[in-house]
This record gives structure tokens, C-alpha cells and sequence, in this order.
């Protein structure tokens, strides 16, 4: 389990349910009973089916694994990230939209809280404008109301993120960003978590680094460890103290991946990794 500065437990794992479809139900509920405890969606039908996460929940808690049990982490989609199918009235105030947007994912969810509750993206691309204050005094009075227990932002730069910290009533709990291999797997935005004691949650932990995770540095030190690439990358991501998430469609996979948990690389070899793009 990993804390931020709230100090609200959260699984150091994550699955992650984007571009899943209609096969979201079926592979919520074969993640939860692989081992995970920690689902990631949004309220955005452009690469979530929030609606069918929920429908995994109902059927996990007919089988005893129930709400209590697992950790739910949803976001808010701007418009600029929705299509014709926005969850809210478009044309409302922010405030609005986000009330409208939260209410909506605990009727998909089948819940009345949230363990986590993410603003998907800032509105601007350079700093925090207007638009990202009032999302956020927004969000900010989920966590106030008690309803999510924690809360964060997603693709947010190190500026950005440093701004927030910064300037905001409640600071993030937690932050989900792109890890780039290339970026020192988002260093700079890893050191503000850091300092700020927020959860740094990486995704496309494989997907955005694929020639260095087949490479061989990662392969030798997947020999050693009789692991797959994947196994090695997610450990290392944990070993400097990421909270990474997948998103495989494979029960195979699933298993591998929980088994990440187990492995232990060495100082020299996260050091390794941590610099391998650099
Ligand atoms: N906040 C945002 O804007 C944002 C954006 C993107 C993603 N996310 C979140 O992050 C989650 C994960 O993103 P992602 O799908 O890009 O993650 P990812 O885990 O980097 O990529 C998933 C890919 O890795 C493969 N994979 C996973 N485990 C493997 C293993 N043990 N061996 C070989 N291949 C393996 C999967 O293939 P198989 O299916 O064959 O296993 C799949 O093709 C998303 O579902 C979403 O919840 C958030």
C-alpha cells in the first residue's frame, strides 16, 4: 500500500480499463480476481466505458468481492476531451459540469464515494488558467464534501504541477502522467511528487518506451531475474516509488504483472533503467 501526504491507503498497482470497449466488464472482473485491487476509468466514452466497470462491480460483489474491498479512481473529462456523448451540460459552469460529471460516475459505478477523483487534463497547455482554478476549487469541494477520498490531476506538466502545489487549497493526492523513458521516466515531475509527498501514477509505462523495454539492458536484468521485460519494468517503476498501472486485456499478463510486486532489482539496476534513454 502507498500513502500521500492525506495519508489514505491506496494498492500500489493499478488496472487500467481505457480502450477496453465492450469487453471492459470482462476484463474488470478477470483483473480483480487476478489479484487487483485498484481500478483507473474516466467518465469519458471517447476511451472509457465507465457504465461497464460498474457492471464488473456488481457482478464481483454477487461473488463477496465488494466495494469496500477494492479502490476506485475515476476522473473528470474537460469537454475539449469529449465527443458529442459529454456526461454533463457542456453549456454549464464548470462547478457544474463537475458536480454533474461526479454524480454520474457513482450511478456507473454503482457507489456513493470515491476512492480517488482525477481532473483528466489541465485546460491550458502552459501554466494554470482561470479554467483550471475553478476545476479544481471544484474537485477540491468533492474532497471537502467527504465524497472522494482523495484527489489528483492527470498530464499535467512540471510547472503545472509546481503551480498547484503552490497556490491550491488542498495540493493533489495523487498525479497520473505518460512515463517517458526518454524524460527520465518524468523525473521532473516525479521530484515535485516527491517533495510534495503526492503519488506519482504512471501509465503507458510499455507503450511509450517499447525499444528500450525489449532492449538489451532490460533483457539482461529479465535473464537474471527469470522475468519478462515487463515484469522488470513495472518493478523498477515501483522501486522508485511510482505507483504504475497496466492495461492488458491478458489473464496471463494479469498474473505476470501482479508478480512485478515480488522481484527485487538492484540499486545499480534501477539506477540503470532509470537513466536508460538518457
Ligand atoms: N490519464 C490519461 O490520460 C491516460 C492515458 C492513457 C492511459 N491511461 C491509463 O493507464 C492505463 C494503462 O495504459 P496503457 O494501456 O498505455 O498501459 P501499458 O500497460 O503500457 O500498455 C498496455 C500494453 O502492454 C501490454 N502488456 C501488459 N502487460 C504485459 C506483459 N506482461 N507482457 C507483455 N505485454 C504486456 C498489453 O498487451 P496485452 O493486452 O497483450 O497484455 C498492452 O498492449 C489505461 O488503461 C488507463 O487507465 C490514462
Amino acid at each position: 500500500m502507498l500513502t500521500a501526504y492525506n495519508k489514505v491507503p491506496l494498492p500500489s498497482f493499478m488496472y487500467g480499463t481505457a480502450w477496453k470497449k465492450q469487453d471492459t466488464t470482462r476484463l474488470v472482473e478477470m483483473a480483480v480476481e487476478a489479484g487487483f485491487k485498484a481500478i483507473d476509468t474516466a467518465n469519458q466514452l471517447v476511451h472509457y466505458e465507465e457504465a461497464l466497470v460498474g457492471e464488473a462491480l456488481l457482478s464481483l460483489a454477487k461473488k463477496g468481492i465488494t466495494r469496500d474491498k477494492l479502490f476506485l479512481q475515476t476522473k473528470f473529462t474537460p469537454v475539449n476531451g469529449q465527443d458529442h456523448r459529454t456526461p454533463y451540460d457542456a453549456n454549464a459552469d464548470i462547478a457544474t459540469q463537475v458536480k454533474q460529471s461526479f454524480d454520474s460516475s457513482l450511478a456507473h459505478l454503482h457507489t456513493d464515494h470515491l476512492d480517488s477523483y482525477v481532473l483528466h487534463g489541465p485546460y491550458s497547455r502552459r501554466g494554470l488558467g482561470k479554467e483550471d482554478w475553478e476545476v479544481w476549487a471544484a474537485i477540491e469541494g468533492l474532497y471537502d464534501s467527504g465524497k472522494t477520498k482523495m484527489i489528483g490531476i492527470s498530464n499535467v506538466t512540471s510547472v503545472q504541477l509546481a503551480q498547484l502545489c503552490e497556490r491550491a487549497k488542498h495540493k493533489p493526492m495523487v498525479v497520473q502522467n505518460r512515463c517517458f523513458a526518454a524524460l527520465g521516466w518524468d523525473k521532473e515531475v516525479r521530484e515535485i511528487c516527491k517533495a510534495h509527498d503526492i503519488i506519482y501514477q504512471g501509465f503507458s509505462l510499455l507503450t511509450a518506451n517499447v525499444e528500450f523495454i525489449v532492449g538489451p539492458e532490460v533483457r539482461e536484468i529479465a535473464m537474471r531475474l527469470k522475468a519478462g521485460p515487463a515484469q522488470v519494468a513495472f518493478r523498477f517503476a515501483m522501486q522508485v516509488g511510482m505507483l504504475p498501472l497496466t492495461g492488458t486485456s491478458s489473464r496471463q499478463h494479469m498474473q505476470e504483472d501482479l508478480q512485478a510486486e515480488r522481484l527485487t532489482l538492484t540499486d545499480e539496476e534501477v539506477r540503470k533503467i532509470e537513466t536508460i534513454a538518457l
